[in-house]
């Protein structure tokens, strides 16, 4: 069971998640790949020969080839066949897969009723709230787009693991559903569809963010870029971290807490519980995505030099300060109980659990939680009663006994 709050303990207590002896060698990438790619002649069987670092799993069949094994599994520039999931090597990215598939959820299954009424009467709601509103689905409707982009086109081909590539398909099926859940809240209190999909262009605020992590996926979407150097290996593993714990497990929560503040007021219950069901699945994400780096770190012990986790604390640091300055802009007079310094705290009260969920030192000590019921809003330990009062089918059908 997992935790939104502390992923390290899951991500470093896991007994499948050890140092790997059998790192590849990167040597020989481009000869072994090219020269097993260019015979795609069934009539001149090639000869048994080993797939190329970094495979894709698109290569040609090797017939008669020996059986996979578990050591012959590496999370990235893996040599073994990618289209065979088991023999599983990394069992919490099965086991992620599974807990994600159990909680299957869509946008219509929210009812949405309450909230139109609630838009349409001018007392409901005051004007700075309803921007709030308006100003979170704007990024977040661009912003999961993007994440499932990064995810498809960029992070996908550089993990070479069958059960990892199981887990961000469904995670980019996830991704899918949220933009979903967000086009639904815009489009059930009828607002401006044009003004709200495009307010990451128009407002600086929104625009920031999702300008920061571009380059991180156009870095790792770069159709010439592989793995398999001490350089390159080091991108991926900054590329990862930049996303999954920067954009995903920082820049979501000043949204989300803001958005959840309002439903805990008994105001916009449907749109603060697309966010919740979002925010459950988010924490799963960026938990997944810790046991991604650690594992690529155990692995690769020699990537996470001095210099390199250095340059981490930076980007990460970064990102605290942007997502800060999110809630400034989006905040800039307290409500709801809600401030800007009150961000700015929580901020970096989930930056030093971040850091260490990585193995990094905590940048901001003594840090608070100032809203520790976003706590019990994630704690996943409670996903049974959260998702008993909604459909069970999706559950009994993921969880069939034979
Ligand atoms: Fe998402
Ligand atoms: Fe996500």
């Amino acid at each position: 069971m997992y935790n939104w709050d502390d992923p390290i303990n899951d991500a470093l207590s896991k007994p499948d998640i050890v140092p790997e002896k059998k790192v590849h060698e990167a040597q020989n990438i481009e000869s072994i790949s090219n020269d097993h790619m260019a015979d795609s002649n069934v009539d001149h069987m090639p000869e048994p020969k080993p797939t190329g670092v970094g495979s894709t799993g698109m290569e040609n069949i090797e017939h008669g080839a020996k059986r996979i094994q578990v050591d012959d599994k590496a999370i990235i520039n893996c040599r073994a066949d990618l289209n065979q999931l088991v023999p599983f090597k990394y069992k919490w990215a099965w086991q992620k897969y599974l807990d994600g598939s159990a909680n299957h959820w869509m946008p219509e299954e929210i009812p949405m009723h309450d909230d139109i009424k609630c838009w349409n009467d001018p007392q409901a709601l005051r004007p700075e709230e309803r921007e709030m509103v308006e100003r979170n689905l704007g990024f977040f409707s661009t912003a999961d787009s993007l994440v499932a982009n990064n995810l498809v086109l960029a992070v996908y081909k550089h993990i070479t693991n069958p059960e990892c590539r199981q887990y961000l398909l469904r995670q980019a099926f996830e991704e899918a559903i949220h933009t979903h859940a967000y086009q639904y809240c815009v489009q059930s209190l009828g607002l401006d569809e044009a003004r709200i999909f495009n307010m990451y262009r128009e407002l600086p605020a929104v625009a920031t963010k999702a300008e920061w992590a571009l380059p991180f996926t156009q870095s790792l979407g770069d159709p010439t870029f592989k793995t398999g150097t001490h350089k390159d290996n080091q991108r991926l593993l900054r590329d990862l971290i930049a996303f999954y714990v920067v954009f995903e497990g920082i820049f979501f929560y000043v949204g989300f807490t803001q958005i959840l503040s309002l439903g805990r007021r008994n105001k916009l219950t449907g749109v603060s519980q697309q966010f919740q069901y979002i925010l459950r699945d988010e924490s799963m994400h960026m938990n997944f995505g810790i046991d991604v780096i650690n594992q690529i770190k155990n692995e690769n012990p020699t990537l996470w030099t001095e210099e390199f986790q250095q340059e981490m604390i930076n980007l990460i640091t970064k990102g605290v300060e942007l997502e800060t300055q999110y809630g400034r802009d989006t905040m800039p007079k307290p409500m709801l109980g809600m401030d800007a310094q009150k961000f700015e705290e929580y901020i970096k009260f989930i930056a030093n659990r971040r850091f260490e969920s990585i193995g990094l030192p905590h940048q901001y000590p003594g840090a608070t939680n100032p809203f520790e019921w976003m706590s019990e809003m994630m704690d996943l330990n409670k996903e049974k009663n959260f998702f008993e009062t909604r459909v069970t089918e999706y559950k009994t059908g993921g969880q069939l006994k034979f």
